[in-house]
């Protein structure tokens, strides 16, 4: 099931660390090739020597242990990961992380990989729910690093509730579906669009809007990871550009959007219009910087741009076409108008009113629209988390409409 994947496994010191050689032991049987990264205090519960046996490899201990002259051993452990799992994970390692800190081998390997992170945090009950490694929790959740929840029950400390090291078999499961994910767009051809359309008045004033692009950059990390081919046509945007390798291009108007996406669109299997395009645009553009004149009020004429969504929609051969509804109000009628008018498979839609929806923060609450009606209604998730619920639903959907076919 993991043949030929290259996991680090990083140990930070609890005393779940004696689990981590079954943790080790059912990665190697399972096929992959397994690195331990152990702390210092980590060797003090469970022996170097032990998951040296179990994972038929040396392990690392300290960052000037060098045991190849040839390479720099944390940045070569670094970069020959396919996936980092760390588990047991303190909360001193998981504060490491949140904030950058690389004083050892573990925290500096977890530094320098570009690799996914995978974390199984084991603790006592209170610093769980400290709200310091709750924050840190949440941060590193932000940056796409994905949590193995810890199981309730009896701590070793004598205290009863939530910190217990989820179970070795459970953590396995846990990777072993994350490599099964990795596969399912692969080979598909992802076109995405992010941000809110520039307008221009002038050469420097414009008419946009307050999408952030954090939903559409999501959407296309998300979509590389599940082993897509991914484009995304970004307006102006305030995120942190895409971390995945995806193909970026930068537009402005609804119409350079309009002529880029519609270039695009032939070679595209998956296309998802998640930027917030303009309606309106001013009719002329002026060419300079505009002076005011003596009048105290401008009237500024719009017109109506193309509707980039509609025209894909009319256009539309065997993609699987997605589009987003903002509203305020009467979602389900005007999701489904949407949906029909723009010929599109699954329309998202958010209340764009609702405390932690919408345009420029972390989460959204979404509803998803299908030619049948409502198909799913998720509560307060991540944008990373709605995306892969998003994009696991496209592929069922396409898998099942590959079957019908
Ligand atoms: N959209 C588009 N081109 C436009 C306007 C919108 O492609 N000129 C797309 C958006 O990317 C989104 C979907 O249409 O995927 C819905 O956008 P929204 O602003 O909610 O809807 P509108 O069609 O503009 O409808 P209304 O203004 O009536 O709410």
């Amino acid at each position: 099931m993991l043949e030929g994947k290259r996991i680090v496994l990083g140990i930070s010191g609890g005393i779940a660390a004696y689990k981590a050689a079954s943790i080790c032991s059912k990665l190697v049987q399972a096929g992959a090739s397994v690195k331990v990264v152990m702390t210092e205090s980590a060797t003090r519960f469970i022996t170097p020597l032990t998951l040296q046996t179990l994972s038929r490899n040396p392990v690392y201990l300290d960052t000037f242990d060098e045991f190849d002259p040839a390479v720099v051993a944390h940045i070569d452990l670094a970069d020959h990961a396919d996936l980092v799992l760390l588990a047991p994970a303190t909360a001193n390692i998981l504060s490491k992380m949140a904030t950058g800190l690389a004083d050892d081998m573990l925290s500096t390997t977890l530094l320098a990989t570009t690799a996914p992170i995978m974390v199984a945090p084991a603790m006592n009950v209170h610093m769980y729910a400290h709200p310091a490694v709750e924050h840190n929790m949440e941060l590193l959740k932000r940056r796409g690093v994905r949590f193995i929840e810890p199981g309730t029950g009896l701590l070793a400390c004598g205290y009863v509730g939530k910190g217990r090291l989820a179970e070795p078999e459970d953590i396995v499961a846990a990777v072993v579906q994350w490599f099964a994910a990795s596969r399912l767009l692969e080979g598909k051809r992802v076109l995405v669009t992010a941000g809110g359309t520039v307008e221009r008045l002038d050469s420097v004033r414009y008419l946009t809007n307050d999408s952030s692009g954090k939903m559409g950059f999501a959407i296309a990390e998300t979509a590389a990871r599940l082993g897509a081919k991914v484009t995304v046509v970004a307006a102006k945007t305030t995120a942190a550009m895409p971390a995945a390798d995806v193909e970026l291009v930068h537009v402005e108007s609804a119409e350079e959007m309009l002529q880029t996406v519609a270039a695009r669109y032939d070679d595209a299997d998956i296309v998802i219009k998640s930027a917030a395009v303009a309606d309106y645009r001013p009719v002329t553009r002026v060419p300079g910087k505009m002076k005011k004149t003596n009048s105290e009020r401008l009237v500024l004429e719009l017109e109506r741009t193309t509707d980039i969504l509609q025209t894909l929609g009319a256009r539309k051969k065997g993609q699987f076409l997605v589009g987003f509804a903002a509203e305020t109000e009467q979602i389900e009628t005007y999701a489904m108008d949407k949906l029909q008018r723009k010929n599109c498979d699954l329309i998202v839609a958010n209340d764009v009113t609702a405390e932690g929806a919408g345009f420029n923060v972390d989460t959204n609450i979404v509803q998803v629209f299908g030619a049948e009606g409502r198909v799913a209604s998720w509560p307060l998730l991540s944008k990373h988390e709605v995306a892969e619920k998003l994009l696991q639903l496209v592929a069922e959907r396409m898998a099942a409409r590959e079957a019908r076919e």
